[in-house]
């Protein structure tokens, strides 16, 4: 994925740009730099590492251009070594920094090496810097040359480049990746996103698909994929401020788990008219057209989906199938009957929900944004938007982002069931009181955190966990096992309880935890008999559910008890310990929290 950023102005471009990669961070931070044109030499610092890396060099060797372009990777293509980090420079005369995947990057590579050109790293990206070089020494004006190595490339990118030769001038183009542009009278800024240029202006336009320009501190000529100059709106951009302060957490994560009540009850004042009925965002003759569903999305988002599909079939009676956004586009899906996609995001810019949305336009649905970022790709690009209401989420592991999903997700099931008369109106009202009730639940499940740390102090040392769970908490067992997986590197898998005996019981030895989320439906008696099986055979058996859910499991070694709760609406509830548990334990292992090894909060490469 990668973050990019761009200045020309009137200031040195170090801190502004240092300032700029800071708010990307969540993109990638293997490794970063930056280049300027300094005295007319272009130079180069990077570091591999955390930004941190990069600013104590830059402290050391600080640069001074008032032009620059800077780059927070998340690798791709290439170790992470300061010689695959960005900005990629080619004989001193060039510089660029690129988001994506040049994907016909070996064929041009060849070609180039051909050329006798060198390569010094083992990027996909340095083919841009080079296709920059030739041009230039060709003797190409910048949107020449930018036509020029646009006409080469191939995949889904957004770059900048700089040039000693025009020293005055950034050139950027994007495809599939995001790019925007932000003016003020003294400078052009262009990043990854808007949140990215907060510090320095409000105003921003977004460059669409195959969009280039070529920018000064004073002008921005955008032409677009057709070679004519294109109007682009400029729209006033409210960038919440980057979030540098933890209130006094350990983690932004554990702060996040602890939003959960505000994030909860403020997605729910989003799903509500002003009356405080719920309306899902939705008219009742918006609500009558979705006849069958598709939920598209992927990691987290995608099992909040899973959720949501046992939901929405339970109280509309409306089908839903769940697509990992990934598969979804390349496989051909078929429609027939399906009216809505939904596509479930928090950063509004997973390109592969982002493609799968797109995908889904072209077959002819309806497209609806469940996205957290309101100015997210996804979000200006769905024909309507259900937003949650989470507030700006930085620990890479989604928390209350989820849960405000989750909400979203009910309230939708909720309104549909409602409109069709599926549910009558006073189950449907019931469900919307007790719905009321969880951001309370939730604050009460802030306890949890003294009940789990001996468990987290426990599994530290294991080398696999299962998760289980049936009917709406088979999603929540499989998002607790990526929570753990991701956060802690522990091996999990989540798995619906009934399948133990598929297969997956072969894995049970003795001390193998267990995580079992179980209910007080008709359902319990069921899990129980699938948990016995697992004890039987040496399971470390850990149950999570209300006081009457766990009292059935009387073999289990750990009981986490959540509060009480309408059954349908568990997940919301029992999400918390989930993210307690693998929290705790990664903390217990000493793993980086926020920023857990090889993982970006938003994801947009394919
Ligand atoms: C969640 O903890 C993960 N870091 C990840 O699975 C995430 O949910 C996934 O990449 C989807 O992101 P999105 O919701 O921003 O599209």
């Amino acid at each position: 994925m990668c973050g990019i950023v761009g200045y020309v102005g009137n200031k040195a471009c170090q801190d502004v740009i240092l300032g700029s990669l800071e708010r990307l961070e969540y993109r990638g931070y293997d490794s970063s730099g930056i280049a300027s044109i300094d005295n007319d030499q272009l130079v180069l610092r990077r570091a591999v590492g955390k930004l941190s890396e990069l600013k104590a060099k830059t402290q050391l060797e600080p640069v001074s251009g008032r032009i620059g372009i800077g780059h927070i990777r998340w690798a791709t293509h290439g170790g992470v070594t300061e010689k695959n980090a960005h900005p990629h420079l080619v004989n001193g005369e060039v510089a660029i920094v690129h988001n994506g995947i040049i994907e016909n990057y070996a064929d041009l590579k060849k070609e180039l090496i051909e050329k006798d050109f060198l390569f010094n790293s083992d990027t996909d990206s340095e083919v841009l810097a080079h296709l920059f070089a030739r041009a230039f020494n060709e003797g190409l004006e910048p949107v020449a040359a930018l036509r020029t190595v646009l006409k080469k490339i191939e995949g889904a990118f957004a770059f900048a480049a700089i040039s000693k030769s025009h020293p005055e001038t950034l050139l950027v183009a994007r495809n599939a990746s995001p790019l925007a542009i932000g003016f003020s009278d003294e400078m052009a800024i262009v990043a990854s996103d808007a949140t990215a240029m907060a510090h320095l202006t409000s105003r921003v336009t977004y460059l669409k698909d195959n969009d280039y320009a070529v920018i000064t501190a004073k002008n921005c000529d955008i032409f677009d994929g057709n070679n004519e100059l294109a109007k682009r709106e400029i729209v006033q951009v409210k960038a919440a401020p980057i979030l540098l302060d933890k209130a006094g957490f350990r983690h932004y994560m554990e702060k996040e788990i602890h939003e959960q009540p505000d994030a909860i009850s403020h997605t729910i004042s989003a799903m509500t008219d002003v009356s405080g009925n719920l309306t899902a965002g939705l008219d009742s003759s918006s609500l009558s057209q979705i006849k069958q569903i598709v939920l598209v999305a992927a990691g987290t988002s995608f099992y909040a989906a899973q959720i949501g599909r046992y939901w929405i079939e339970r109280l509309a009676g409306i089908p839903v199938v769940c697509e990992i956004a990934s598969e979804y586009h390349y496989r051909n899906p078929a429609v027939n009957g399906y009216t809505t996609a939904i596509v479930i995001s928090q950063s509004g810019e997973s390109i592969d929900s982002l493609m799968a949305m797109r995908h889904a336009k072209i077959l002819g649905l309806e497209t609806l944004g469940i996205v957290n970022v309101a100015d997210s790709s996804i979000a200006r690009e769905a024909d309507r938007i259900l937003p949650t209401r989470a507030g700006p989420e930085i620990g890479v592991a989604s928390t209350k982002a989820f849960t405000a999903q989750l909400v979203v997700l009910i309230c939708l099931a909720i309104a549909l069931g409602k409109n069709n008369g599926r549910l009558d109106s006073s189950r449907a009202n019931h469900l919307f009181q007790n719905l009321l009730k969880i951001p309370g639940a939730i604050g009460k499940s802030m306890k949890l955190f003294d009940q789990i740390r001996p468990i987290a102090h426990r599994l530290k040392n294991a080398r696999s966990c299962l998760f289980l769970g049936r009917d709406v908490l088979f999603p929540l067992a499989c998002e607790g096992a990526l929570k753990l997986k991701e956060l802690s590197y522990i091996h999990a898998e989540g798995f619906a309880s009934g399948e133990m005996k598929h297969g997956p019981i072969a894995l049970v030895e003795d001390g193998l935890p267990i995580v079992s989320f179980v209910s007080e439906d008709e359902m319990a008696r069921k899990a129980v008999s699938n948990l016995k099986e697992a004890e039987a055979r040496g399971g470390y058996i850990i149950v999570v559910g209300t006081q009457t859910a766990v009292d059935m499991i009387d073999f289990a070694v750990e009981k986490i008890i959540i509060p009480n709760c309408e059954p349908i609406l568990a997940p919301i509830v029992g999400a918390i310990p989930v993210q307690i548990l693998a929290y705790l334990t990664a903390f217990e292992k000493g793993t980086d929290i926020d920023q857990p090894r090889n993982l970006a909060k938003s994801v947009t490469v394919e």
